[in-house]
């Protein structure tokens, strides 16, 4: 059991959509032997039509609404790497899969430097103390300097780093990267299209074959950066690493092949196998604790569409899944037999006969599942809730089919305990329905199709001006906040009753905060 647990990592990719997580991720499986050829991932992205069978909607925009789950093994290691969808599919979902995860990988373009969809995701990483690898990608064109590109990461982000290695040139004259912990320099030779592993040769940084290969200016230049690099970044801390406190840097071209594996490498050098959770009794579970059990990160609706069934996904945490196997849920006290439990891989759904701490179990079921509920063979078990996040979107859904008021109620209370969007109610405000709240227009969307498609009913959304939200982290002073928020904000409340600020954007929170910093807003709520 414990060897099982040692040799696998659960991680997700982070990044700002282009940045290049698509393709990192068809090269990691290409490393990890997982594809032969690489391109398939990313003509599945193209021709989502006839690659996915999930949610009809789906098919009609073309894109992903489900985090997948693809499992590659490397080195005798068995790699989980969740999706977590970045386009315009953004959405609560791509935050609760950083729930599930014990590292990620934070790809940016090495042109761009950081954006802003990667700080976002950053943050809730940091929130989760999450370790976080940094991929700076596409060397192979015209880039920003490689200190340049640090010092952004310490700056921008107030995250530490350590450069594991060292781009050697870039753009056209890219030529491959020096590995400061070996050492070695490794040139790499492009191949047609990326599609096979990059051959590379490896050197010392005084062979002469090495330097022959550039200018003596651009040589010394080099060499000057990594004699800069010594005195700098010392420390290559595995604590600090896993404590998400010191980000290891990789550089490399996903698209050309150029340093994928030595970022394989590292994360399996520095990451951590995976991490035990903690019980709502504020305790960790033992993972060899012989009863199995998981927690739901993820539910998704109607992926076939000739049944109405849903694929719960949950993270393995403690004992040995078998399927067949009888479960509870533990909040309803149910029990259920996961009788047809899958490896997500695309669209192709492997069936999981068996699965341990750090995978990630799909399976198909009818039953009352909600975000976060625990399944176990002990009754007994049940983990800290997920946390709940600020929405920036926030509507009211109008039942535009009168005839059909009974339908529409129905619907939108039932899918409201899915969680698709999060509700809230306005001080005042006097509405039969609650107010919506999404981190991304999708999850409007895909209730409104659920709403037509299920309950037969017509919406439209009526769509309010704030973008921040905030919870009051000392319920008390809701008291006393309505009279601070003479210069913007609206006041209300949670499904859980939970007090809550709305504003127009971050500048109006921010000065907000600014006059009233004995008041604590916090945008990420643990307990709810
Ligand atoms: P995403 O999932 O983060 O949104 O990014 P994705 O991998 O789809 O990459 C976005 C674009 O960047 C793609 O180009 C991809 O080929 C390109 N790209 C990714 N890695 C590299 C790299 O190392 N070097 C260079 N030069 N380009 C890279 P596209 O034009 O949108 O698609 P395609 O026609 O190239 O597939």
């Amino acid at each position: 059991m414990n060897k099982e647990i040692l040799r696998r990592r659960t991680l997700a990719i982070i990044s700002h959509p282009d940045a290049g997580k698509t393709t990192l991720t068809e090269k990691l499986l290409l490393y990890g032997g997982a594809l032969e050829l690489a391109g398939s991932v990313t003509v599945k992205k193209k021709q989502r039509d006839t690659a996915s069978d999930w949610m009809e909607l789906e098919k009609k925009r073309g894109i992903s609404i489900s985090s997948t789950v693809l499992q590659f093994e490397y080195n005798n290691f068995k790699f989980n790497l969740l999706d977590t969808p970045g386009h315009k599919d953004f959405s609560e979902d791509t935050y609760r899969v950083l729930t599930a995860v014990d590292g990620v990988i934070m790809v940016i373009d090495a042109a761009k430097g950081i954006e802003s969809r990667t700080v976002k995701l950053f943050e809730i990483c940091r929130k989760h103390g999450i370790a976080i690898f940094t991929f700076m990608n596409k060397l192979d064109r015209p880039a920003m300097s490689p200190l340049e590109l640090i010092d952004q990461i310490e700056k921008v982000l107030g995250l530490r780093t350590f450069p594991v290695n060292w781009p050697i040139e870039n753009g056209s004259s890219f030529k491959g990267l020096y590995d400061r912990v070996q050492k070695e320099v490794h040139l790499f030779e492009r191949t047609p299209g990326g599609v096979y592993k990059a051959p590379f040769t490896i050197h010392s940084t005084t062979d002469e074959s090495f330097k022959k290969i550039m200018f003596d200016s651009v040589y010394n230049e080099f060499i000057d950066e990594i004699n800069l690099l010594e005195h700098v970044y010392t420390d290559l801390n595995r604590k600090k690493i896993l404590e998400g406190d010191l980000s290891p840097v990789y550089f490399g071209s996903a698209a050309n092949n150029f340093g994928v594996e030595l970022l394989l490498k590292g994360y399996l050098d520095y990451s951590s196998p995976p991490l035990p959770r903690k019980t709502s009794a504020g305790e960790f579970l033992a993972m060899d604790n012989p009863d199995f059990s998981a927690f739901i990160f993820k539910i998704q609706t109607n992926m076939n569409p000739q049944h109405r069934d849903r694929m719960v996904f949950a993270r393995v945490c403690s004992g040995k899944f078998q399927r067949e196997e009888k479960v509870f849920n533990t909040r309803t006290q149910k029990e259920i037999r996961l009788s047809s439990a899958h490896n997500v891989f695309g669209k192709e759904r492997e069936t999981a006969d068996e699965a341990y701490p750090g995978d990630v179990i799909g399976f198909i079921t009818n039953a009352d599942f909600k975000i976060g509920d625990t399944v176990s063979s002990d009754i007994n078990i049940i983990f800290e809730k997920i946390p709940r996040f600020a929405p920036e979107l926030f509507a009211y859904l109008n039942n535009t089919s009168t005839s059909k008021y009974k339908s529409f109620r129905k619907g939108l209370d039932h899918l409201i305990t899915e969680d698709i969007v999060q509700t809230f109610r306005i001080d005042n405000h006097i509405k039969n329905v609650p107010l919506l709240g999404a981190l991304g227009n999708l999850q409007f969307e895909v209730l409104q199709y659920r709403l037509r498609d299920e309950y037969g009913v017509e919406t439209n959304l009526e769509v309010l001006p704030w973008t921040v939200l905030r919870w009051l982290k000392n319920p008390d002073d809701r008291l006393v906040i309505k009279s601070k928020l003479s210069f913007g904000g609206i006041t209300g409340t949670d499904e859980h009753g939970k007090p809550v600020v709305f504003f127009e954007n971050s500048w109006k929170l921010k000065y907000f905060e600014d006059n009233n910093p004995e008041i604590q807003l916090v945008d990420f709520l643990i307990e709810f």
